[in-house]
């Protein structure tokens, strides 16, 4: 057994001693929804500091729990709060919170974020429902010896965006009216943005949202064999594409302010989820 999923083993037994819920659904929040979680029926929660051997986050405006409970009828799993690679964490330590949620029972993985517009179509505050995605500027959290308990030494990825979820998310904006762009996500490492030079390359590469997490926790959901959708909230055109220097506080500006309808699109695809297994 390798000494990654030792602890994860440990990690998921500190949850069973004090949880016993079984999600269907876990859910990422990115930036601006940290309080999603404040709108649904909550079971119980349980702080990364009372998981040993969890990595805790360092960012402001991330609580760092878990809340279960009910989108609907459906069970969730909700990460308040992610670590992320430039905080200094390895990328065991990044995706262990999702492998950890897999065992708990969670079959699909729902990631959020917030995001630079890299494609000039886009607008902040607009959404991008994530359809593929280009994590070689971060080293792959598999790297190292293969949990052969989670998944395969090298998995495929080429549907690593689950089509049928991307579809229900489609469906459900429809119906919702909420417009919603569709691309590509690339990862750098952050923490700093981006450089103008840098943005091109990832509209050149194909890219048409940058950000700093996500793709590395899909590659290791993709792993495991859950199913992975992603929806990123566009919270500013990305370096160079504006006259105006970048600022953490834009970014979580426009986030809150889109919030209201990043929920209602959230709750919509997950109760969606729930009916369609
Ligand atoms: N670049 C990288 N990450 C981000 C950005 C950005 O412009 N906005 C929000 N997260």
């Amino acid at each position: 057994m390798t000494k990654a999923y030792e602890r994860l083993l440990e990690c998921y037994q500190c949850f069973q001693q004090k949880i016993s819920f079984k999600p269907k659904v876990a859910l990422v929040l990115g930036s601006g929804l940290g309080d999603y979680a404040d709108s649904i029926q909550v079971e119980a929660t349980l702080s990364y500091h009372e998981i040993k051997g969890f990595p805790v986050s360092t960012v402001s405006g991330h609580k760092g729990q878990f809340v279960f409970g009910y989108v609907g009828e459906v069970p969730v799993v909700i990460m308040q709060g992610r670590v992320h690679y430039y905080e200094g964490y390895s990328m065991e330590d990044v995706v262990l919170p999702a492998r950890l949620m897999k065992m708990m029972g969670a079959e699909i993985l729902f990631l959020t974020n917030a995001a630079g517009g890299v494609n000039f179509d886009f607008a902040a505050g607009d959404f991008m429902l994530i359809t593929d995605q280009i994590s070689s500027f971060v080293p792959s959290p598999l790297i190292g010896p293969n949990i052969d308990e989670l998944g395969l030494r090298f998995p495929d990825m080429s549907q690593i965006y689950n089509r049928e979820l991307c579809r229900i998310i489609r469906d459900v904006s429809k119906k919702l009216q909420i417009p919603l762009k569709e691309g590509t996500y690339i990862q750098l490492s952050g923490p700093n943005f981006e450089t103008a030079q840098e943005v091109k390359m990832c509209r050149i590469l194909g890219g048409d949202a940058v950000g700093m997490s996500t793709a590395c926790e899909a590659v290791a959901a993709n792993h495991m064999g859950m199913k992975v959708c992603g929806i990123s909230c566009i919270s500013n055109l990305a370096c160079g594409m504006t006259d105006q220097p970048l600022t953490h506080v834009e970014v979580q500006e426009t986030a809150d302010r889109v919030a209201p309808l990043f929920k209602a699109l959230i709750t919509e695809s997950i109760i969606q989820m729930g009916k369609d297994e």
